[in-house]
């Protein structure tokens, strides 16, 4: 296997075609900023020193990655923006004294890491090779640089004379080719770096391109190949939304294979999004609709959805959660959640709990087997275990001014209809009469009632008619 990898990856770019006050490369694709997914591949392909040509939102970058502990990579600065050439100049220092360096784009996220090893191998197994080309061939060849091979066609190829970029075709033969450059390849650095200092700006955008250094280092002394690899998805660039969403689509649909290769069943591929980081346990089951996002991990044996939004969530083992939102959970083993249920963390559900249809937890503690089934709100509140809840419950926790809290011992039984004018204690086995407004402690085994007394006037139909 190749070793002693450096990458370089260039997130210089504008990004112009986003149309967006966001740096491009860190538009996310289930939910991982582009640029990420690049340096993912590159790690797992055994990266030994990562380097990051930053420009565009330079500062936005740098710290995006080093918040998600990539600060490790050696940043490069471009103050402008003059082609993806320039940007490798920018990074000089990253090159010298190196054998080789990988360059990929912080714009082609689903890049493999076999990829990345094998165009190392290639460049190192050829005798007198400069440069390995990734290359592939896609549906659409438009908007990418054309490989042009020095003779023959497919398989029989020989190596790349130049690489064309789309602007740049000059005549019939150009536009029928049908591979392309993915924008990643594997250069000799002695070479990359005597080519970068010829490097002109006479074509059509203008701008200094690396893909013109390709046809400096054929022919002569060295030559370039090109690897095509067969998996035309992962050299998709993404230069606008709708690429965005075409790559973010093809990146889903792997993220769900894996889980259901890994025992998950997922009723519905295409209503279910599943980040990135989510992790999910075997046996469970994804009913469609569903989204699971952020750091959220589902345990074993559970059913999530129809239907569920879940963001920086845990679910033990065995829950069920049925068309609710749910933002930094935590749902034990065996809980019940929804239909309906709209739960804002931080938020424990307890296992065996029951959070039912129509009912909202904010900042609560719901203790083991406490069931609050139906429209009531429970917020910033601590409930024991073995709670029944009656429907229409709510706590009172804001007083114009201030959040308060409530308390509610193991065993009580709350009816229905009842407000809790926080902050109240309620004891362990005391029972609240339905309709009751309590805005005094209620002490262990006694049973509350806070309503008026009914009236009934006997003979009052009659008399008002
Ligand atoms: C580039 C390639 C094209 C290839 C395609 C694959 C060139 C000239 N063309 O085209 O052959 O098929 O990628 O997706 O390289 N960048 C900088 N600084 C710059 C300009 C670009 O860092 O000044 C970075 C961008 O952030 C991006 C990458 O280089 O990650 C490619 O630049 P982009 O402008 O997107 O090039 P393409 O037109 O897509
Ligand atoms: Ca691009």
């Amino acid at each position: 296997m190749a070793s002693n990898i450096a990458v370089l990856i260039l997130a210089a770019g504008e990004g112009t075609r986003m149309k967006s006050d966001v740096p491009k490369v860190l538009h996310t694709i289930a939910g991982r900023p582009m640029i990420e997914w690049v340096l993912c591949a590159a790690k797992r392909a055994g990266a030994s020193s990562i380097g990051v040509v930053v420009g565009h939102g330079a500062d936005a970058v740098r710290k995006k990655l080093s918040a998600d502990g990539f600060g490790k990579a050696r940043f490069f600065l471009q103050a402008k923006p003059r082609g993806s050439g320039d940007a490798v100049r920018c990074a000089k220092t990253f090159l010298r004294g190196r054998r080789d360096v990988v360059v990929l784009c912080g714009d082609a996220p689903l890049v493999s890491s076999n990829s990345i090893r094998e165009i190392v191998r290639l460049r190192r197994s050829y005798r007198g090779c400069a440069a390995v080309v990734l290359s592939m061939r896609p549906e659409g060849p438009a908007g990418y640089g054309r490989i042009v091979h020095e003779s023959g066609f497919g398989e029989h190829a020989g190596p790349v004379a130049k690489i064309v970029e789309e602007k740049d075709i000059a005549d019939a033969d150009e536009r029928r080719i049908t591979e392309v450059n993915t924008g990643a390849y594997c250069f000799s650095c002695p070479d990359l770096l005597r080519a970068l200092s010829r490097l002109k700006t006479n074509n059509a955008k203008g701008e200094y391109y690396l893909t013109d250094v390709v046809e400096m280092l054929a022919g002569g002394d060295s030559c370039v190949h090109a690897y095509c690899t067969l998996d035309a998805g992962e050299g998709l660039g993404i230069n606008s939304r709708v690429d965005l969403a075409n790559v973010g689509k093809i990146a889903g649909r792997r993220i769900l294979e894996g889980w259901m290769n890994s025992g998950v069943t997922i009723a519905d591929p295409c209503s279910t999004h599943v980040d990135a980081s989510v992790v999910i346990g075997r046996d469970t089951v994804i009913m469609p609709g569903t989204f699971l996002r952020g750091a959220t991990r589902i345990g074993r044996h559970c059913s999530i959805g129809p239907h569920a939004y879940l963001e920086n969530t845990t679910v033990d083992d065995r829950a069920q959660i049925r068309a609710s939102f749910i933002y930094s959970g935590t749902i034990g083993r065996e809980a019940q959640v929804g239909p309906f249920a709209h739960i804002r963390g931080p938020a424990v559900v307890g296992p065996r709990a029951r959070v039912g249809n129509f009912t909202e937890v904010k900042k609560s503690r719901i203790g083991e087997n406490t069931k609050v089934s139906h429209l009531s709100y429970i917020g910033d509140a601590v409930l024991g275990r073995h709670i029944n809840i009656g429907a229409g419950t709510i706590t009172c926790n804001f007083d114009g001014i201030k959040k308060n809290p409530s308390w509610i011992g193991d065993n009580t039984f709350v009816g229905s209809n009842v407000n809790l004018i926080a902050p109240v204690r309620i004891g362990r086995n005391a029972v609240i009469g339905a309709g009751s407004t309590i805005d005094k402690n209620v002490p262990s085994g006694a049973l509350a009632i806070a309503r008026s007394r009914q009236m009934n006037k006997k003979g009052y139909k009659k008399c008002t008619r």
